[in-house]
């Protein structure tokens, strides 16, 4: 089957940045021009420029084993002392690191000194417990400092975190616990969500409760932090309390340097296999990228900005853009631990008001919800502090990025469309925003100093215009390393497709502009092939939101017998034209809608009216669950969503 992804839908609205912005802005066209005259010695500066070495590395790049990377291999650094000692060193320890919002309202004002003697003592406490260089520690907690706390005082002690998202069950954190044989876990009694206390302690009971089977054994203490005040049950000599560990604590504690391959974390993602697929990411050159792209593409400048990525601690964004990116920079960042409704729809927007956040870095999915509810929500906020958006995770329709400018951004603020993955463990593909003239919908260019292409099946790079396979071709400073305890399940997963030509292949499909711009398609596994042409589900979805009506939409390929697939479509109306359509006509009207956009070949067979979609956790649609739907299917495993009850709803709405 050709790989050859045909292009349906034209954007041509382009947004300059303002001469204000440019003037001000960190990144400018010659890293370009650095970088492409030499890649190698462009990080190695840049690695030098933005962190402290404690011995000084002489190898840049060692690629002598593909896929097995290092960088900077005989370096050493400490990422806790990059993060917070040499800001209170270099006199900047009053400054705000972390403005802390609790659900329920409360509020912490964290310094770098006040961060950096907290970690010190938590790192006192990790050796107390005789956690070092190389054990592995699980995290499951809320978005708290406490998070991030742990996560510096396990990198200070060399130790590797592997964060679990607090709303896994026991289930899968066991499974977790299992594959990393973690010695401690570190978790809370509980965290707020919605209103109420979401208890976490008793997941790790429950993952804990078979000790003396597998890597169970491997568990000797249960830290656990107080959030929520509510009762837990004590295993004794298992579980200590955090404040007591750390009031024992002394706040004395120097950072050691660990070689630039020590691993820093596992991250587990999800795989094709029933097996959690452990991301591997070492020191230097995670944090060289970590750091470089919260500079220059997200334009963060320490002393001026307020930084909030809403991204939890349990995914990748939250490591490299809350945890380890913006305090390597010294920079003042909001963190958030509840849902964005509670109390009330403008939760966000509040918090965007009372701390004059100014750059805002978040997902198309929280973006297209807030279409769905109204621009009369944010419009009750002065958000006039903000002056740069970023969005990460999935295709952003070019109808939620113009409403993401004009209604969050008031029209003036460049947004950044930041391609990238878990295993790519920072930025790749992003407008660097004053110097790219951006479009709407198209991540557009890769970083300096990181080099992509759009291939076919064969890995021959396709010409501008043309659709196909997205790969690195090229080594990069935060790539992963590997796949915790399975090395040949990463090169298997990641290099095995273009062995041949050494390239990454990242599981998306991609398209080039007339001008080379990349825009992304969408998972591989979700195109669909309508009567001999490949169709991305992005296009036919961006179209759909282009709709007044429309606030979010899912397409997925159904068995047909005239065209092979059928373009089939779940879509949630915005709430104010539910009052006055009926869902038959606007159905109807879609249909026609799409024809007149994108052309008859993209004419949803069925159009779904629906209240909600089935997503994962991290926000992105489960197409292979509605595939099952549209095809009459009984529905696959809906362990992984966010809320398993969805698809029923939608089942049932369906038939
Ligand atoms: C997959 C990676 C990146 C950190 C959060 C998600 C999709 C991510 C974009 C974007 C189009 C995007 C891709 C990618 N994706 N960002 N800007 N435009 N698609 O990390 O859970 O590892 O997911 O998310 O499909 O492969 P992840």
């Amino acid at each position: 089957m050709s790989s050859q992804i045909d292009h349906l839908l034209d954007e041509n609205r382009r947004f300059a940045p303002s001469a204000e912005f440019a003037a001000q802005a960190n990144g400018t066209a010659e890293l370009y021009e650095r970088a492409a005259a030499d890649r190698e010695g462009f990080w190695a500066d840049q690695a030098r420029e933005l962190l402290h070495w404690h011995t000084p590395f002489t190898e840049v790049l060692d690629w002598s084993n593909p896929p097995f990377a290092k960088w900077f291999g005989d370096g050493e650094l400490s990422v806790a002392y990059n993060c917070l000692d040499r800001h209170v060193e270099a006199g900047n320890g009053d400054r705000v690191a972390i403005l802390f919002e609790g659900e329920p309202g409360d509020t912490r004002r964290i310094t770098y000194a006040e961060l950096t003697a907290e970690v010190k003592k938590a790192a006192n406490m990790l050796e107390s417990l005789g956690i070092g260089q190389g054990d592995r520690v699980a995290i499951y907690l809320p978005m708290i400092p406490e998070a991030v706390i742990a996560m510096l005082a396990c990198a200070r002690v060399g130790a590797i975190h592997s964060v679990v998202f607090g709303g896994f069950s026991a289930d899968s954190l066991r499974s977790r616990l299992d594959d990393a044989a973690a010695r401690l876990v570190i978790t809370a009694d509980g965290g707020y969500r919605k209103g109420k206390v979401s208890p976490l302690k008793p997941a790790v009971d429950q993952a804990l409760a078979d000790r003396g089977t597998g890597a169970q054994e491997t568990v000797e203490h249960v830290v656990v932090v107080r959030r929520g005040g509510n009762d837990v049950a004590w295993t004794e000599d298992r579980d200590l309390w955090w404040h007591d560990l750390l009031d024992q604590a002394s706040a004395e504690h120097e950072a050691r340097p660990f070689p630039a391959e020590n691993p820093l974390y596992i991250l587990y993602t999800s795989g094709t296999t029933g097996k959690p697929k452990g991301v591997v990411h070492t020191s230097g050159g995670y944090l060289t990228q970590a750091v470089f792209t919260n500079k220059y593409i997200l334009d963060i400048h320490p002393d001026t900005d307020v930084f909030w990525c809403t991204a939890d601690i349990g995914w990748v964004t939250g490591h490299t853009y809350v945890a380890y990116g913006p305090l390597a920079l010294g920079a003042t960042q909001v963190m958030y631990e509840g849902t964005p409704e509670t109390p009330q729809p403008g939760r966000w927007w509040d918090i965007v008001q009372k701390y004059g956040v100014t750059i805002l870095y978040t997902a198309p999915t929280a973006i297209r919800s807030f279409m769905k509810q109204g621009r009369q929500i944010p419009q009750q906020y002065d958000l006039s502090t903000l002056r740069l958006l970023g969005s990460v995770g999935e295709p952003i329709n070019p109808e939620a990025w113009i409403w993401y400018r004009d209604i969050i951004g008031g029209g003036k603020t460049p947004i950044v469309d930041t391609w990238w993955q878990t295993e790519t463990g920072a930025t790749m593909i992003a407008p660097m925003p004053g110097v790219t003239s951006t479009k709407p919908g198209s991540a557009q260019v890769p970083l300096p100093g990181i080099s992509v292409d759009v291939v076919d099946e064969q890995g021959n790079r396709v010409e501008n215009g043309n659709g196909g396979l997205l790969v690195v071709t090229e080594p990069w400073p935060s790539m992963l390393r590997g796949v915790w305890g399975d090395p040949e399940r990463f090169t298997e997963t990641y290099w095995a497709k273009f062995a041949d030509q050494g390239y990454y292949f990242a599981g998306d499909g991609a398209r080039k502009d007339e001008d080379g711009d990349i825009w992304l398609l969408g998972r591989v596994d979700d195109v669909m092939n309508v009567s001999g042409h490949r169709l991305s589900t992005t296009e036919i979805e961006s179209a759909l939101v282009a709709h007044e009506a429309t606030a979010e939409a899912a397409v997925v390929g159904a068995k047909d017998d005239t065209t092979g697939e059928a373009v089939v479509a779940f879509v949630i109306l915005k709430e104010s034209y539910l009052a006055v359509h009926t869902p038959e006509g606007l159905a109807t009207q879609l249909r026609v809608w799409v024809s007149e956009q994108i052309g008859p070949i993209a004419r949803p067979r069925d159009i779904y009216i629906v209240g909600e979609l089935p997503k994962t956790r991290s926000g992105k649609i489960m197409r292979r669950l509605l595939r099952d739907v549209a095809d009459g299917r009984e529905v696959g495993d809906t362990t992984t969503l966010a809320d398993t009850a969805v698809m029923s709803i939608i089942s049932a709405q369906v038939k």
